[in-house]
């Protein structure tokens, strides 16, 4: 057995679940007189094995928090989601330090309320089934994004490939915007940021389950970590207290896809100390490519060689003279992904819809699916299969 249980008195809400997912998924309310000791009912429902536990936001405070951690704690294999009235950050805190997995207002449209369930439901489910299938338990990565260069497409394959993976393991993925000048990742997702990493860095340093209080959630079910307003904060956090955030953040997420500014800053270092992966940027015009090339000369002496290099050559069909071979040559690493350039990113970069989500991003949005993939196989062959199937362009 397995599906939804819904702790909770309301009707409405079961019949909410029921319209959404009861298809597809049993879906139990529990509640009400039924409730003999409500901790031990609430036990009995859960040894039905659910992906989901749903704690209605009419269950109160009190009684949520003694019920999640013991569910927590008993069915490990099962995602707790708590519904709130209000969403205030002590309360989401709190939830979620006690073992719920998030936190969502039980308010709202349908719309709104399928939009937040659906990626934690998601990631229940893959939970669930990778509890029986160890072999297939996700690589965890952090990828530090790097370029000599502004506007070489840093950026651009950030969010693109952080929605990527997002939708293969929602949730479980978290972009963070190190460039602290200039940085426009929330902008490219269409996000308004109320926390930035000026927050985050606090947080890693006191109190580890508050980090997630600080993101800004996109809908594909990717977490975003904006760089601050305030220049002068970012001036105060230091090197140790970087890499400690980056630590924090690489235990909770299984993915981590770090934005840098160009060149390589004190964050990026930080960054890049602490990955497994460099995706390395270039256009294809000569000042770029020797840039880099640079770049990777200095990584080798300060003895970054640790981490896997793939070379992203970005516009890869501008016309300025050279060949891939060459640039390959000159870079001295195999260009892994070519994007083209096209219109379509600038409009989806304007438009804060990247260009991997959107309707008629065509081969252009497969090309950066290829590379989430490449650091997110899909277990499931047929999965495999079917995505392989939806885009021809060499990767
Ligand atoms: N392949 C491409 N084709 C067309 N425009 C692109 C391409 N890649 C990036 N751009 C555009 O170039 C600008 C700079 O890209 P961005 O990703 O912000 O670079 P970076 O982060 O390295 O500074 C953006 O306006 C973006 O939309
Ligand atoms: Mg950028």
């Amino acid at each position: 057995m397995s599906g939804i249980t819904l702790l909770s008195g309301n009707p409405g809400l079961e019949a909410v679940f029921v319209d959404l997912y009861g298809r597809s998924l049993p879906v139990r309310r529990i509640w009400s007189d039924q409730w003999r000791d409500p901790i031990e009912v609430a036990m009995d429902a859960c040894a039905a094995d659910p992906e989901l536990v749903v704690v209605g936001a009419d269950a109160g405070l009190d009684l949520t928090e003694l019920v999640v951690p013991e569910i927590d704690r008993l069915f490990p294999s099962a995602t707790i989601l708590c519904l709130v009235a209000n969403l205030d950050v002590a309360t989401s805190l709190a939830l979620l330090r006690l073992g719920a997995r998030d936190v969502i207002l039980e308010a709202g449209t349908r719309r709104e309320f399928q939009a937040a369930v659906e990626p934690i439901l998601h990631l229940a489910r893959s939970r669930h089934r990778r509890r029986g299938q160890s072999t297939s338990e996700i690589r965890r990565r952090v990828i530090t994004i790097i370029s000599p260069k502004g506007g070489s497409g840093k950026t651009t394959l950030a969010v693109n490939l952080a929605v990527g993976l997002a939708r293969r393991a929602p949730k479980q993925v978290v972009l963070l915007d190190l460039d602290v000048q200039f940085g426009d990742c929330a902008a490219a997702l269409g996000l308004r940021p109320e926390y930035s990493l000026v927050e985050a860095v606090e947080a890693a340093n006191h109190e580890r389950s508050a980090l997630k209080v600080f993101l800004s959630g996109h809908p594909s079910g990717l977490a975003v970590l904006a760089p601050p307003e305030d220049l002068v904060a970012a001036d105060d956090i230091v090197q140790d207290q970087m890499k400690r955030t980056l630590a924090a953040f690489a235990e909770e997420f299984p993915f981590v896809i770090v934005d840098t500014a160009s060149g390589v800053d004190r964050f990026a270092l930080a960054a890049m100390e602490q990955s497994t992966d460099l995706l390395v940027v270039s256009t294809t015009d000569v000042p770029s490519v020797r840039a880099v090339r640079r770049q990777l000369d200095v990584l080798d002496e300060v003895g970054y060689v640790s981490q896997r290099r793939t070379f992203v050559l970005n516009r890869a069909n501008a016309k300025v003279g050279l060949s891939v071979a060459e640039i390959e040559a000159a870079v001295g690493l195999e260009a892994a992904f070519q994007i083209p350039s096209t219109r379509l990113i600038p409009v989806s970069t304007n438009e804060g819809s990247p260009v991997i989500e959107r309707n008629g991003g065509g081969s252009t949005a497969n090309r950066f699916d290829r590379i989430a993939e490449f650091f997110a196989p899909s277990p499931d062959p047929d999965d495999r299969r079917s995505r392989r199937g939806r885009g021809k362009g060499r990767r």
